[in-house]
């Protein structure tokens, strides 16, 4: 499944998009939690991480490589600083996709200090000559720097320091087997639970100095997708809404009243998840219906609806993708208040369109 929601701009500019804007970026320093024991949620990476750490500070050695899998917005980044701060150690950030030649990667790989947290997000977006230097860094400490070309060229050994690579990515099921293998320790981010995003959301009230009842932190909650980034961006723009029409107080009214204007819904699904959903029971009565169809009905691109609305969509038990084209869950109708027409009896599955 692709959680990469920036294909255009109908999802870079969604308050429920999980990857991080500008706003999202400043604000986000701020919020993220130090250590492990204020990391909320993901019980089983944290108790395994825990374990993984405490036995290589035992050991005063440099932490086994750690790969972080999991959507945008689960914490993979903040994870990454805790695992440096839990080990006392500096730590280097970069991307794949700035990492264009080797040499990037050696540069770096060979400027790192003794027991270094090197952070690699996006690590499947790294280039494949990259990724095979990686390979040999990871295991022996060792690259190979090629001096010269052509038939003269010749590889120059480098020692390097021990370090721990801490890779993240939204797409494990990308990354080549020969670098999966190499990680000592690879954590599955799962989606956070409501109460867990209450908890987040109480959290970042307190540090962000917003006061905040159980049911206003519940309200949004339920609204932010599992994702501590969303849950994080809601509250912020509730808190907006409460200084302006409010006393400033969140609380379950005034957190469901901002996030009607902002057009997040209880489920929170936003308009572009609601038109297709809408389009989907109203114009084609649930399905099955083709993608490109579905995509014109609500006048977005293909890959629009495919990659930005419908993971969500699937996520939540609202849509179905089958080889026949989308289908609606009776949950979805449920959802927007319809009553699913009836189907015929053994016809061709197609359903009545104008009811029976
Ligand atoms: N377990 C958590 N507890 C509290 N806040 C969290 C947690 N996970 C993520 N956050 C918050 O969500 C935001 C996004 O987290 P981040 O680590 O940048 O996600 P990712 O790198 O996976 O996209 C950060 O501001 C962070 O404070
Ligand atoms: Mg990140």
């Amino acid at each position: 499944m692709n959680w990469d929601d920036t294909t255009d701009e109908t999802a870079a500019d969604r308050l429920v998009g999980a990857s991080a804007d500008r706003e999202d970026q400043a604000v986000e320093a701020a919020l993220r939690p130090k250590d492990l024991d204020e990391f909320i949620g993901q019980e089983k990476v944290r108790e395994q991480l825990d374990l993984v750490l405490r036995a290589a500070r035992a050991r005063g050695a440099t932490a086994d490589h750690v790969l972080l899998s999991g959507a945008p917005g689960l914490g993979k980044t903040t994870l990454s600083m805790i695992i440096a701060a839990e080990m006392g150690a500096p730590i280097r950030i970069t991307s794949g996709p700035a990492i264009q030649h080797a040499g990037d990667l050696a540069a770096i790989l060979s400027s790192l200090q003794e027991g270094e947290v090197f952070f690699l997000d996006e690590i499947h977006r790294m280039s494949r000559p990259a990724e095979e230097m990686l390979y040999m860094a990871m295991e022996d400490f060792r690259v190979d720097v090629i001096v010269g070309k052509g038939p003269g060229a010749t590889a120059i050994p480098l020692e390097l320091p021990p370090f721990t690579l801490v890779g993240a990515t939204t797409r494990a099921g990308l990354l080549p087997p020969p670098l999966r293998d190499r990680f000592g320790f690879t954590a599955h981010m799962e989606f956070y639970e409501p109460a867990e995003l209450q908890r987040v959301i109480h959290r970042s009230a307190h540090l962000l100095d917003v006061e905040i009842g159980a049911e206003g932190a519940a309200e949004i909650a339920g609204r932010s997708r599992g994702t501590p980034r969303i849950a994080n961006r809601l509250l912020r723009r509730v808190r907006d809404y409460a200084q302006v029409k409010a006393d400033g107080i969140i609380t379950r009214e005034i957190a469901a009243a901002a996030l009607k204007v902002y057009e997040v819904d209880a489920r929170g699904l936003d308009r572009l998840d609601r038109g297709v959903l809408e389009a989907l029971l109203k114009l084609f009565g649930g399905g099955p219906v083709g993608l490109s169809t579905l995509a014109v009905a609500v006048g977005e691109e293909r890959e629009t609806v495919e990659e930005v609305a419908e993971p969500f969509l699937v996520r939540e038990g609202l849509l179905a993708r089958t080889p026949r084209g989308r289908v609606a869950t009776p949950a979805a109708w449920a959802h927007l208040g319809l009553t699913p027409p009836q189907r015929t009896m053994g016809g061709n599955g197609q359903g009545d369109l104008f009811g029976a």
